[in-house]
């Protein structure tokens, strides 16, 4: 290509007359630490675009193919968030499905960065997704609460707050319903220190010596200046998902300085919000190189939930009237919900009366959709507000009401968690669970050896096993397409 021609002299001296206004319009950003909706020229902010996104990190949108597939294999009807699209796109869902069909074991992960004390329904919901979700295929879950990532993004936070921060937010988490039996929370900080985790530092730093800083900084937006605590982080939220990190939860010893290939073979399922997709990525295109390779994580991603401001708005921690917290007095829903949600109805009674409401922007009624069961009677409420039957000032007592349930019911919960329940779900320990106790397709075979050290990959993109030399040439396969990446990145980079 050629060099664009530089304007020349009478170009410039109109382009600095002519009294148009610069467009303020930006597109949107959505990356782990930075979660911008766009604008448009005016300055105005745009609901997100979740296909775009979906698009460009090629990940599938959820289908109704794979709801009727998830209600057919499990036996559940799909949760109304999985229903209405608030979990709207994944990578691999259906080699989970697979996989509950032949009964084997699945690790359910997910985690939450506790930069505050104060949790909101931003918060709970995907966490109650979590819950669901391993109540629905009966597995072990593992919540990682990374204190040492808020602390080494966030400049002013100091390591005994982050620290207090990830010990209430557990409380919170914990308050949601988790079964202790089959769930094993920790606290970065803590467990990276406890001996625990000899198996976890381990694939760590073998994760760490797998991934270049080009890869990093292609993935994160890292810069030469980014603290090299960063580097290290993002290969810790990596290994999360492999359950050869945590052997007691399997009964395996700890104390041994092997990591078991069994535990690596164990596929992964992480529900988490879109922007942490990087994250997963970077685990799904290296974890077949990982000594004992473990298979690509699967995904659920969920969309970021509206603001009272409305859609491109943010749920923030710092901005009282921009969510409902858990600590929220029936008083204060009331209130907030009352004053400061985005309402899609008319001016006037009048004119509402006459031109009808808009349920798509109105913050009310989407709440009311993330928390109320009954398909049809969202259907109503929604033609009745179109209609103008429905007033703005019904719609947010509907809220209101749903709101304060919720979040009573949260508090009574999060009343009865002691100190002594916390240390029961940060303890390491073996879970217990049953998983599908009717598989309906015929196990895997095991791998061949039960060497430690494992070879190359065992099992095809269809998760179906592969020989010994189909195993080889997806190895060497996978290692061009790697280093195919790896250059990309650099480029993108430079
Ligand atoms: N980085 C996430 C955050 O800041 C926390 C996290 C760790 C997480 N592991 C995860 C979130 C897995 C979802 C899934 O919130």
């Amino acid at each position: 290509m050629t060099e664009p021609e530089p304007p020349s002299v009478a170009a410039l001296s109109l382009a600095e007359t002519a009294t148009e206004p610069v467009s303020q319009a930006t597109e949107q950003e959505i990356n782990p630490w930075d979660v911008q909706a766009a604008t448009d020229a005016q300055g105005n902010v745009l609901a997100f675009d979740y296909k775009a996104i979906s698009e460009k990190w090629n990940t599938k949108l959820i289908d109704d193919a794979l709801l009727q597939r998830f209600e057919r294999v499990t036996g559940h009807k799909p949760h109304r968030w999985l229903r209405r699209g608030l979990f709207f796109s994944h990578r691999d869902l259906e080699l989970i499905l697979d996989q509950y069909e032949r009964g084997e074991d699945i690790l359910l992960y997910t985690g939450r960065g506790p930069s505050s004390d104060s949790m909101h329904i931003g918060h709970t919901i995907p966490f109650e997704f979590t819950k669901w979700l391993q109540d629905v295929f009966d597995v072990p879950l593992v919540i990682m609460l990374t204190d040492d990532e808020k602390f080494l993004f966030k400049e002013k936070l100091k390591q005994p707050e982050v620290y207090q921060f990830a010990r209430d937010n557990a409380k919170d988490i914990i308050s949601i319903g988790f079964d202790v039996k089959k769930t094993f929370i920790y606290i970065d900080s803590e467990f990276f220190t406890s001996g625990f985790n000899r198996h976890f530092s381990l694939n760590a730093t073998e994760f760490e010596k797998l991934i270049t800083n080009n890869q990093v900084r292609g993935a994160f937006g890292f810069t030469g200046t980014t603290n090299i605590g960063s580097n290290a982080f993002a290969a810790k939220q990596c290994v999360a998902a492999f359950a050869s990190s945590y052997p007691f939860i399997f009964g395996e010893e700890h104390t041994s300085y092997y990591r078991k290939e069994r535990l690596a073979s164990i596929p992964c399922l992480i529900p988490c919000a879109i922007d942490q997709d990087p994250y997963f990525r970077i685990v799904r295109e290296n974890c077949n190189r990982m000594d004992q390779p473990s298979p690509k994580p699967a995904l659920v991603h969920s969309k970021f939930l509206t603001a009272l401001q409305g859609a491109g708005g943010k749920m923030s921690a710092s901005n009282p009237n921009s969510a409902i917290f858990m600590s929220d007095t029936e008083k204060q829903i009331k209130k907030k919900i009352n004053q400061h949600a985005f309402s899609g109805g008319q001016e006037t009674l009048e004119l509402h009366r006459e031109k009808g409401g808009n349920p798509d922007i109105d913050v009310p009624y989407q709440y009311l959709t993330y928390f109320e069961d009954d398909d049809e009677k969202l259907t109503r409420f929604a033609d009745a507000y179109r209609k103008g039957e429905m007033l703005t000032g019904e719609m947010k007592r509907e809220c209101i009401d749903m709101m304060t349930v919720y979040v009573r019911k949260f508090q009574d919960a999060r009343a009865k968690v002691t100190d002594e329940t916390l240390e029961e779900f940060l303890k390491p320990r073996k879970l217990e669970w049953k998983g599908n106790q009717n598989p309906t397709k015929p196990k895997l075979a095991a791998p061949s050896s039960s060497k430690e050290d494992a070879g190359p990959p065992s099992v095809g993109e269809d998760g179906k096993p592969l020989t010994k030399n189909a195993a080889k040439k997806a190895a060497k396969l996978a290692e061009i397409e790697r280093k195919k990446k790896e250059k990309e990145a650099a480029a993108a980079t430079k």
